[in-house]
């Protein structure tokens, strides 16, 4: 059976469009076979910041764990059997500040964690999350798909990275950016993004079905 895991970051609430389009794809790519999906709103629950506990519980574990570190090792292991379990991951990003939102930074620092999903060897890191597809939606008031803006992206490079860090290299990006260029552009930017999305799921189906 398949997972999707769809990952919510926005701190807007409903008015998200991240979370508009996300949300539409992982329903389309569920709802094609006999999927479950799992949905993990970051915004609405952020993971705590990482702090001294969870550092311990995640680098060098205690044989008398304290209260605070077991509760930080057990969150860690739960949203890395979320992802896990996944085949198909599907995460909504708010650009805030050129960057990701706290939220979703805290939940990468909560499941990249060695030993689990990522390993050192000999010629380097090595991601023990294989063979996972992503998509990432990534909403702006600002464009940062081409041009002089691409360079001030910190925030697509990084999702990008941390997800191939972890082993999932195989990661599709979709924009809804330039909404604060005016209604119409605003308009023709979110009508793209979900056309994008119809396509892709479309596409992931037929992948599955060769
Ligand atoms: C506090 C704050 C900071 C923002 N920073 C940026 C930014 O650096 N660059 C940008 O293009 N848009 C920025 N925006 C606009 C958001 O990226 C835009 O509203 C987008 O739609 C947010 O994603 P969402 O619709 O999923 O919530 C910011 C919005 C807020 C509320």
């Amino acid at each position: 059976m398949s997972n999707v895991l769809l990952i919510l970051s926005s701190p807007r609430g409903e008015a998200s469009l991240s979370t508009k389009v996300a949300r539409s794809l992982a329903d389309a790519i569920a709802g094609q076979r006999d999927a479950s999906l799992t949905v993990r709103d970051l915004g609405a629950n952020p993971p705590a910041h990482i702090d001294s506990e969870f550092v311990v519980a995640a680098t060098a574990p205690s044989e008398n764990p304290t209260e605070a570190q077991k509760a930080a090792a057990e969150e860690s292991d739960r949203l890395i059997a979320e992802i896990a379990a996944a085949d198909t991951l599907v995460i909504g990003a708010a650009m805030i500040n050129f960057a990701v939102t706290s939220p979703l930074k805290s939940w990468f620092d909560r499941i990249a964690v060695r030993g689990k999903t990522f390993r050192y060897t000999e010629t380097g890191p090595e991601g023990l999350l294989k063979g996972k597809k992503a998509y990432v939606v990534m909403a702006s008031a600002g464009v940062y798909s081409d041009g002089p803006t691409k360079a001030i992206d910190f925030a697509s490079p990084y999702i990008r990275h941390m997800l191939g860090f972890m082993g999932i290299t195989d990661v599709e990006v979709i924009r809804v950016e330039g909404l604060a260029f005016g209604a119409e552009a605003a308009e023709k930017a979110i009508s793209g993004a979900m056309a994008r999305a119809g396509a892709l799921a479309e596409a992931h189906g037929q992948a599955l079905a060769a």
